[in-house]
């Protein structure tokens, strides 16, 4: 391991406890010393770091649980378990690749989605629980990834009946007994979670997942996580939420998602939005709340009054009047985590928002707007566990913003609940009021284009232009994968842009969200740098056919060459998922990760990180739902500006924030067609990259796969010139989704996207490219394809990309 690799190791494993949720606890945990240990799960040796596809991250090595517990000075008493897991585990995993690769022979290009996203589903068997000693964990793993959703069955979603008789037994068994759930989304705990007495909720925090969990279990560390979407039973959900069809989905359940789904209807959650255990205990004391023109400030004063250090996080809740608009029962407004607290020491936090940010998107006029009434503050350490602190009066509706009528309509109208839980003001509950004059109108400047790069794009031939609107790849340059790996000069980055300008420097972009994701090895020869795998392809690209192959821009001798040149390293640091950093309800930990991304996209040379990503999790189903942060757009916005100011303090640093909008499923990605309303689409979908570009400005925003009210995402003018300029005063670039309409299969009910579409719209760069693309896009300027675009479309684009280029590219 190099210097920086320990370094950042450290750093990742000081950072993951807070990560990570106690969920429960009878308080036999931290245990004083190592000890013999009974380890079990099928995650206690097959450890998961991340979750699989372009958010995957190649580290030299990580920590297991099984490593990190020896690594502590545990003997662990399970070793013949954990050996028979293996070869469960082995013979089953070896019967579903095969069953891929007959799919994939048997479908063709269609299935290639399926051979990087299809996920195992967890094996049954009968292992004795034999380990010795009086404490035994039971390390519950499930991982997923790009190109597959989770399926609510066993061995995904819900337990496998091994799993559930196995945690029950142990949880008899042992006298000391922890679950910890090594998951990257919500599992159905419900046949084990009255009986357990002890889970935590480590999640999937990077390269040092053993040795952070070590820390926590011996009290070196604690954890201090809050659950950022919530755990539910899985028929909880619901019900009138679609999912998965690979061509409608409609989001009818509108604005009531996740917390505001279950506190709406008052249905009891597994484990709330925001619950979370320490080692110790806090009280909340002296709360005040004060109003300073719209602006909303609430204090209060946490003591740990238990026995253990710790960190408590104070979360303000806001029930906004149901007038005309409909409301869900509370909104999260603002959030803060004090410092590290040490038996009977305290800290007064803050928590802050302006009136504006509670608006809510109006159908009718189009604008934002805040209904006079009172709103409801309810302060606490959950969702579920809040007092009602103060009223804030609004005498008389104010208008926030006018907006437009964009992103098309949905063929329905949203689920409204029969039956709603009312707010409850308790008597004396102090009541400030706002004169809608204290609320400010919001008047966005449009961005303007850099003069000198307009310049130069005017002077430019269409071609020229054309190139500067697709990335640079072309299949036939060196680099032998396409999704995730098209980069060429830095072998297995994600894609680049072009460099045959040398006025315009070419910009290398790699994948995120779990860290750097770039080749771990690769060769040098006399004819340049080559990667040494076949990247996404690898294991199956005997099966794959030729046409398909040869439909990427490969031959298979290519994909099949072998040279010999020297060997170099890029080994990356693994951070924790999107999930976990939402985890922590600590934009602190957020930036301090994005600070070690920064250093390793320096040293390796990426100007662009394609992260974070932060489409909201709308339903636990979601096969990338671990990239993500939350449910709610609040928490998924701050942690993604925390990010953004880590990664992009760098001068030449830069992050794409992504997948820009609706992209909350995973089949038929390409493809699908999201319905939702306006409302959800503002006030939900599209509020955390607002909070996001508002708070930090991203250089680069990634536009989704899927289609939105039956137009793709990079296609539609009025969501990324209308919405996202105009009316947000966004002024970076916009690129497209990897290879965005290129794979096409006959049954798509909607066609794939196009570059004219992409240039039209405001979607300046298709990426990682092809020469496709810029025949597409010239086409469209005679008149001649999908969509018309005219030369001004084309120079705007390009000009935005090589401002772009000269900012970062110095
Ligand atoms: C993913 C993106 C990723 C891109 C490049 C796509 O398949 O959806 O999140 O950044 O590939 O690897």
């Amino acid at each position: 391991m190099e210097v920086y690799e320990r370094e950042h190791m450290n750093t990742v494993r000081a950072l993951s406890p807070e990560c990570m949720v106690l969920l429960k606890s009878d308080g036999s945990f931290p245990l004083g010393e190592p000890g013999k240990i009974a380890l079990y799960g099928n995650a206690a040796r097959k450890t998961i770091k991340g979750g699989t596809g372009s958010g995957d991250v190649n580290t030299r090595h990580y920590v297991s649980v099984e490593e990190g517990l020896e690594n502590a000075g545990f003997s662990i008493t399970t070793k013949g378990w954990l050996d028979g897991y293996d070869a469960i585990w082995n013979a089953a995993n070896k019967e579903f690749r095969a069953g891929i690769k007959r799919t994939i022979a048997a479908q063709g290009i269609s299935a290639i989605m399926l051979g990087i996203g299809a996920i195992m589903t967890e094996p049954t068997y009968a292992l004795p629980l034999d380990g010795e000693g009086d404490i035994a964990l039971y390390v519950l793993g499930r991982i997923s990834g790009e190109g597959a959703d989770r399926a609510p069955e066993k061995g995904n979603l819900l337990l496998t009946d091994t799993e559930v008789r196995d945690i029950l037994q142990l949880q008899k068994q042992y006298a000391r007994f922890m679950l910890v759930l090594n998951v990257g989304g919500v599992v159905d705990l419900s046949p084990v979670v009255d009986e357990v007495s002890n889970i935590l909720l480590i999640s999937q925090p990077g390269i040092a997942v053993g040795d952070a969990l070590a820390d926590v279990l011996l009290g070196k560390a604690y954890p201090s996580g809050k659950l950022a979407s919530t755990w539910a039973a899985w028929q909880d959900y619901c019900p009138v939420a679609e999912f998965g069809d690979p061509n409608d989905t409609r989001y009818k359940e509108g604005i009531y998602v996740g917390y505001r789904y279950f506190d709406t209807v008052d249905k009891a959650p597994l484990f709330p939005f925001g619950y979370g255990l320490s080692y110790t205990q806090f009280a909340f004391s002296d709360v005040k709340t004060a109003v300073q023109d719209s602006k909303v400030q609430v204090t209060v004063t946490v003591t740990n009054t238990g026995a253990w250090a710790g960190k408590e996080v104070a979360q303000l809740y806001v029930s906004v009047p149901c007038g005309v608009l409909p409301q869900p029962y509370q909104t999260l407004a603002a959030f803060a985590k004090t410092k590290e607290l040490a038996p009977g020491e305290s800290e007064t936090l803050a928590l802050c928002f302006a009136m504006e940010e509670l608006a809510s998107f109006d159908e009718e006029s189009c604008c934002a707007v805040l209904e006079k009434g009172d709103y409801v503050l309810h302060l606490g350490a959950d969702s579920r566990n809040t007092a009602v602190c103060a009223v804030v009066r609004l005498e008389e509706n104010a208008l926030v913003q006018h907006l437009h009528d964009a992103g098309g309509k949905p063929d329905f109208a949203d689920w409204q609940p029969e039956h709603r839980k009312t707010v409850q003001i308790p008597e004396g509950t102090p009541c400030l009021e706002i004169k809608a004059s204290a609320i400010s109108e919001i008047i966005p400047t449009a961005p303007a284009i850099d003069e000198k790069a307009a310049a130069l794009a005017a002077s430019m031939t269409d071609s020229d232009l054309a190139l500067l609107c697709t990335g640079a790849y072309n299949g036939a340059a060196g680099s032998n994968s396409v999704i995730g790996n098209a980069g060429v000069t830095v072998i297995g980055s994600a894609g680049e842009t072009t460099g045959i300008f040398p006025e315009i420097p070419a910009l290398i972009m790699a994948d995120g969200p779990a860290g750097v994701r770039i080749a771990p090895k690769y060769g040098v020869d006399e004819k340049g740098p080559y990667s040494l795998d076949s990247g996404a392809f690898s294991e199956v690209l005997d099966l794959i056919p030729d046409e398909m192959i040869a439909a990427l821009g490969f031959s298979r001798e290519m994909l099949n060459e072998k040279r010999s040149g020297t060997v170099h390293e890029q080994y990356c640091t693994a951070i924790p998922i999107g999930t976990a950093l939402a985890q922590s309800w600590n934009p602190a930990v957020c930036e301090a990760c994005a600070d070690l991304v920064a250093l390793e996209m320096e040293r390796f040379g990426i100007h662009i990180w394609l992260a974070p990503a932060m489409n909201i999790h709308r339903l636990p189903l979601c096969g990338r739902n671990f990239e993500y942060y939350s449910e709610d757009p609040l928490i998924s916005g701050k942690m993604a500006a925390a990010i953004t100011k880590g990664v992009q303090k760098q001068p030449g640093r830069a992050v794409s924030i992504k997948h820009f909008c609706c992209n909350n499923q995973e089949t038929n990605r390409m493809h699908s067609n999201t319905l939702v309303s306006q409302r959800a689409l503002r006030d939900i979908y599209l509020r955390g990259f607002r909070i996001a570009i508002e708070d930090s400005a991203p250089a680069t925003v990634m536009s989704s796969y899927n289609l939105l009210n039956g137009e793709h995402t990079s296609q539609r003018r009025d969501l990324l010139e209308t919405i996202l300029r105009e009316e947000w005063g966004y002024r970076g670039i916009v690129m497209s989704d990897w290879v965005s309409g290129n794979i096409n299969k006959p049954d798509d009910k909607y066609p794939g996207a196009v570059a004219s579409g992409a240039v039209q719209a405001g979607n300046d760069i298709m990426m990682p490219g092809t020469p496709g693309h810029q025949a597409d896009i010239l086409a469209a300027l005679k008149g001649e394809a999908a969509y018309k675009v005219t030369r001004n479309d084309l120079e705007r684009c390009a000009a935005r990309m090589i401002a772009l280029a000269w900012r970062l590219g110095k």
